[in-house]
């Protein structure tokens, strides 16, 4: 991963926020030994900015759109409250696998993984969710946002990752078609006046829109 911060802030960053516990360390390592862009993983400190994320909401229903090997989720689902789930999503069956292995390791079922295109999925959750992060195929965020509107509380958060897309969205008339996308989500969020929001210069970029109650 190119981080926008320099690697060596990144990795004090790391050392002064709390550890991954074994398990997310293990996903970690595993994801890096058995698939070919483990760059996809959210890693340490952007996992543990997603867990207090998590714990700041208290939500009772998440959703997850691209839950690659798990990690993520599993960070999420840490300050969900005790009756509270987490709904992911993923269109690869193999990553999917590594996901369940992984999170059938937690005490508690509070992740559920679905497995499937997320544009057919979405429009039959049955939950309103207080907190939702995108983080599949860039060129769809949009789409996902719109989809996903009107199944988030009033006060709820969406939050997308990758919004920086390596610092290329600065350029984008010379950009690849996911900087592009990312850019123009950017650009949705801002005309939006329905959500506040702010995008925060951790490691890809991280979008945070909150719906106005
Ligand atoms: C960047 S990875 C997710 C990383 C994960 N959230 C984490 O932080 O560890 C993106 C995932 O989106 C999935 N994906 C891409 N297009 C999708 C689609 N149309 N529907 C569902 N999942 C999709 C990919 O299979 C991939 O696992």
């Amino acid at each position: 991963m190119h981080h926008l911060t320099s690697e060596e802030i990144n990795t004090y960053c790391a050392r002064f926020s709390s550890p991954e516990d074994d398990l997310l360390h293990e996903l970690n390592r595993q994801t890096h030994l058995r698939t070919e862009l483990p760059i996809m993983l959210s890693g340490h400190l952007q996992g543990r900015v997603l867990s207090m994320i998590s714990f700041m909401i208290k939500p009772q229903y998440i959703l997850e759109i691209g839950t690659f090997t798990g990690y993520s989720a599993l960070c999420l689902a840490e300050g969900l409250q005790p009756t509270g789930k987490l709904i992911s999503i993923d269109s690869n069956e193999e990553t999917t696998a590594l996901a369940k292995q992984f999170i059938a390791k937690k005490p508690n079922p509070t992740i559920e993984l679905l497995l499937g295109n997320a544009s057919d999925i979405i429009p039959d959750l049955p939950y309103q969710f207080d907190l939702v992060f995108i983080d599949a195929d860039k060129p769809n965020y949009e789409r996902y946002f719109d989809l996903v509107f009107d199944k988030v509380k009033p006060g709820g958060f969406i939050l997308a990752d990758n919004v920086l897309f390596h610092g290329d969205v600065l350029h984008p008339e010379r950009a690849g078609k996911n900087a592009k996308a990312m850019h123009s989500y950017n650009q949705k969020m801002t005309s939006d006046n329905r959500i506040e929001h702010v995008l925060l210069p951790l490691r890809d970029g991280i979008m945070i829109s909150r719906k106005k109650p």
